[in-house]
């Protein structure tokens, strides 16, 4: 195909090159905001008197009949070309003549593909937020189901203080409530229109940038044209974001891979949600899980890629940043995956509430309940918590807990002890005295739930 810049070369471009320049195999799915780019920017033309109303008019009309075709196929992308820039204004060109190589007046590639991907990331951070709201949603309907399900919570996974399955789920509803919220401000700096920064010293012609940033439904204008081609800190920061919705999906995936174990057996995954092996019959693997947990390395990996991609262009547009594409399309499409997955992986998981009840008994977790029995009797914190550690001693020398011991045996270890030790060291009662803003008990676990759903809505 020939060249824009034949003019100026005496020389064809090499067929390497040309493919190593071209970004058409990944920009290509940026053709919507490629064409309602475009359509804004010749409307703008035209009410400015840049070009005539009748050219504007028409150049609008061909850019819409172009999407329609992409959008049905009648008109395929031609992989030859260099990107999509290219490729939609050589069709405009082709079907207009004339008129179509107007559109491209007051307007670099380089301000033209930095509004583009900030329209793209603006329509796939509203996706993304609306995949976190399936999540949420899923998550504190499980929470309800599970409100007094009591197990033990861990510390260095070891049996620790008992709460219940539903504050445990809560805990992770807080984590992508916060990525929801942390999309939301993302979208925010995203959606501001570069338009108009030109090639990187913006334009002779009297051009109205917020009328563009208007009619694309944009926040506001960039405030300086250098930095206008050159950010990309909206799109390392939006892989950022994604990173720490892999990582809270990562840590929940080694929750359920442990959980789904013999050893653990507090869930079971559904057959359609799991994978068997080829050579043990016996086995159901938690695939899905595993690879949510693998998959977040390679969104880190695309973290660190734009993270030096950019370290060490001057300013303003270099070519290095066609890099970015890649690697934020990359992030999008894993973490999109990711959740919608995950989401209907444990929307069909099965709750087993009596193992989850038979293992907060057997470890002690109430010792410091019964400790703090001891306090309210009047004894030091630091007294209490030696001979509520004796009391474990002696269970454990002689294979007993908490809930059976006599009540003589108790006061062998302090006189303090009376019959009260036995609610007091109750797993349900030990959840439920917790009734501090932001702990397990029932009440508390309710008034999360309520939160959490408010919180789910107000994700637009
Ligand atoms: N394909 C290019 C990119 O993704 C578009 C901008 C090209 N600008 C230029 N001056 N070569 O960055």
């Amino acid at each position: 195909m020939a060249k824009l810049w034949d003019a100026r070369f005496s020389k064809a471009e090499n067929g390497r090159v040309n493919d190593f320049n071209s970004s058409i195999s990944f920009d290509c799915r940026m053709f919507r905001e490629d064409i309602a780019g475009s359509i804004a920017h010749a409307t703008m033309l035209g009410r400015c008197g840049i070009i005539e109303a009748s050219e504007a008019d028409k150049i609008v009309k061909t850019l819409r009949e172009i999407l329609a075709d992409l959008e049905s196929g009648a008109l395929a992308i031609d992989p030859e070309a260099e990107d999509i820039h290219m490729f939609v204004e050589e069709i405009l060109t082709k079907r207009i003549g004339d008129t179509g190589k107007r559109l491209h007046t007051a307007r670099s590639r380089n301000d033209q593909v930095a509004l583009d991907i900030r329209l793209y990331l603006r329509s796939q951070i509203d996706d993304i937020r609306a995949l976190l709201r399936e999540l949420l949603t899923t998550l504190v309907d499980i929470a309800e189901a599970n409100a007094d399900a009591v197990m033990p919570g861990y510390t260095h996974l070891q049996r620790a203080q008992p709460v219940t399955f539903g504050h445990y789920l809560l805990a992770y509803a807080q984590m992508f409530l916060r990525d929801a919220e942390r999309l939301g401000q993302i979208r925010a700096r995203t959606n501001i229109s570069p338009l108009g920064s030109g090639a990187l010293a913006s334009t002779t012609y009297p051009i109205d940038r917020a009328l563009v940033a208007e009619l694309l439904d944009m926040d506001g204008i960039t405030e300086n044209s250098m930095d206008g081609v050159s950010d990309r800190d909206f799109l390392a920061e939006l892989i950022f974001a994604l990173s720490l919705v892999m990582m809270h999906l990562s840590r929940f995936s080694e929750e359920i891979i442990l959980w789904c174990s013999s050893e653990f057996s507090f869930i079971e995954l559904d057959d359609a949600f799991s994978t068997g092996s080829s050579i043990m019959p016996q086995k159901k693997n938690p695939d899905i899980a595993e690879l949510v947990r693998g998959k977040t390395g390679r969104v880190y990996g695309d973290l660190t890629a734009i993270l030096t991609a950019l370290k060490g262009i001057p300013l303003a547009y270099n070519k290095d940043m066609q890099e970015d594409k890649e690697a934020v399309f990359d992030a999008i499409d894993h973490t999109k995956l990711c959740v919608e997955l995950f989401t209907a992986m444990i929307a069909s998981m099965t709750v087993k509430t009596e193992r989850l009840r038979e293992a907060a008994s057997g470890g002690f977790i109430n010792a410091t309940d019964c400790a703090d029995y001891l306090v309210k009797k009047g004894l030091p914190f630091r007294d209490a918590y030696r001979v509520s550690g004796r009391l474990v001693a002696f269970c454990i020398a002689n294979k007993t807990d908490f809930e059976s011991l006599p009540l003589d045996t108790y006061r062998e270890f302090s006189p303090l002890f009376d019959e009260g030790i036995y609610d007091a060291v109750d797993l349900d009662n030990c959840v439920n005295r917790r009734t501090v803003y932001g702990g397990p008990s029932h009440e508390s676990v309710l008034r999360q739930i309520a939160l959490v759903r408010d919180g789910a809505a107000r994700i637009e």
